[in-house]
């Protein structure tokens, strides 16, 4: 028998691409390696162990992970001593031809697996892996092998249960609900990397949320990537979302915002914009991608409704919840999108008066429907170019609307110091804090907590705003007066009395 290994004090460094869902898998898996004795690094420089988590949405996000290992192999060709993982989408989706190409990627863990990577980090520790199923935990990979069934019930709630890591400074924290899509939109990778649908149990969601709201959040947002169609049966009951979101909202009085990400068109119940009209704390803002305003892409994108039905959806949000923040996703440049079907995108942006949109070009993805069927005609200058011209359209509309809210006060959630970084404005998933004002985590320790800085918050609405005052109000809701607008955000002034 093999002694335990020393994990105490090993360095690792993790990074993270792509979605929120990615970004809290990355704490759920630091939540588990931190009692283990990890220690977690900034940079992969002196790290024992470096992990990706990985997003296979796009190619140029694998693009971006494929690069980073080339690094580590030559790190590794120098004599460096360190283990490399690949986490998530990317390892789902095409990890053994990693494998094949990288020979020096220690150990794979899909989006189902990654509560087992605290065990496979020790087999690499320990080096008395037998074979590859001590270093590689793949849904497809296991079925195939080992002709097991995996109960993905049990999966999900093996990484979102027994959640340990603190509340963070900004006290936002995010609790999946569902994992998995079974949308298939001919585009998107997601199905096939997350697999199938499966939803938590109402009770455990509940205890997750109020656990949180105890420690000290005071904003949670749920997450599931078709999140609104949320159903779940037990006990002959079945809970629908319009249900969950009523429960978590009354079992959890103390806390002030409650949020989703990211609802589906076709998926909105009535029921769902009512409880969401006429409970108090949960915040008037919806992320629910469109795609596209051109019925005919969005027929072949099998999104599995029209312009009409969407823009009917937006009606009734805006009749039940006047000042709603509505955030959508666009995709340009998708195989044969004419410029007649462009224009019709940028007429429903005007039409729906977004708050905020993020611009995809599209980009063709292996075993999508779109990727097997379509060639990908439209070249990249012309995508980018519809791409800016998107833009251009949206900074209007958010600058008018921005410009609307000066002079008014709002209730705005501190997340950090201001950070400017005017070369943050593109679009990717992994990017959602886009805007001048970036989250600025590492500063907050150089600043005393009296010391008057540039602090970035959100309103109810997801708007950014900046201002002046102590680092202590970091965490807390305040009250601040906008006084002046740009497109991507607001700076205001801290209402003192
Ligand atoms: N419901 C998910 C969607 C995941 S993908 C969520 O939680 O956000 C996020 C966005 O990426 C999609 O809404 C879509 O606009 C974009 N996207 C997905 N596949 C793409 C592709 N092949 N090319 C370009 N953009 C894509
Ligand atoms: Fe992807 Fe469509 Fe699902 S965009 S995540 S397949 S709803």
């Amino acid at each position: 028998m093999s002694e335990r290994p020393q994990t105490a004090g090993k360095k690792v460094f993790i990074e993270t691409f792509g979605c929120q869902m990615n970004i809290l898998d990355t704490e759920l898996v630091r939540d588990k390696l931190a009692p283990l004795g990890y220690e977690f690094v900034p940079t992969p420089t002196n790290a024992d162990v470096v992990l990706y988590n990985t997003c296979s949405v796009r190619d140029l996000s694998e693009q971006k992970v494929r690069s980073r290992l080339g690094q580590d192999r030559l790190r590794k060709e120098s004599g460096q001593e360190v283990i490399v993982g690949v986490l998530g989408c990317m390892a789902e989706r095409a990890g053994q031809e990693l494998i094949k190409k990288y020979p020096h990627i220690d150990l794979l863990a899909g989006p189902s697996q990654l509560d087992q990577v605290p065990v496979l980090l020790e087999n690499q520790l320990n080096e008395d892996h037998q074979s590859s199923f001590d270093r590689i935990a793949l849904s497809g990979f296991k079925k195939r092998q080992k002709g097991q069934e995996t109960d993905r019930l049990q999966e999900i709630e093996a990484l979102d249960q027994e959640r340990t890591g603190e509340i963070n400074e900004s006290r936002q924290a995010f609790v999946r609900i569902t994992r998995g899509c079974n949308k298939f939109c001919s585009f998107c990778v997601v199905p096939m990397t997350r697999g199938p649908e499966v939803h938590r149990p109402a009770q455990s969601i509940v205890d997750e949320v109020k656990r949180l709201v105890d420690q000290g959040a005071r904003e949670v947002t749920l997450l599931g990537q078709t999140i609104n169609h949320y159903s779940h049966h037990e006990g002959g009951r079945t809970t629908s979302f319009a249900d969950l979101l009523h429960q978590v909202h009354e079992a959890t009085p103390d806390l002030p915002r409650l949020r989703f990400l990211t609802s589906y068109p076709r998926d909105f119940t009535e029921e769902a914009l009512d409880v969401m009209a006429s409970s108090e704390r949960i915040c008037n803002y919806l992320h629910i991608p469109a795609q596209s305003g051109s019925n005919d892409v969005l027929k072949r994108m099998n999104r599995g409704y029209t312009k009409e039905i969407y823009m009917d959806l937006i009606h009734r949000a805006r009749e039940k919840m006047p000042d709603i923040s509505i955030v959508g996703d666009m995709i340009v440049g998708f195989p044969n999108e004419t410029e007649q079907d462009f224009v019709a995108s940028l007429e429903m942006i005007r039409e729906v008066q977004y708050k905020n949109i993020f611009v995809f070009k599209y980009s063709p993805r292996p075993g999508t429907v779109s990727g097997k069927r379509d060639a990908d005609p439209i070249p990249q200058a012309e995508k980018k170019s519809r791409n800016a011209r998107m833009l251009a359209v949206q900074q209007e509309i958010s600058l008018e609307h921005h410009r609307g809210m000066i002079g008014e006060t709002y209730d705005v959630l501190v997340e950090g110091i201001a950070k400017i970084d005017p070369n943050n404005r593109s679009a990717s998933p992994a990017e959602r804090h886009d805007g001048l004002f970036q989250i600025g985590n590492g500063a907050r320790n150089l600043v005393s907590n009296h010391e008057t800085v540039r602090l970035t918050a959100r309103t109810r609405g997801d708007h950014i705003v900046a201002f002046d005052g102590p680092a202590s109000l970091i965490g807390e809701i305040v009250p601040v007066t906008i006084h002046e607008a740009a497109s991507l955000s607001l700076k205001g002034q801290l209402r003192q009395d």
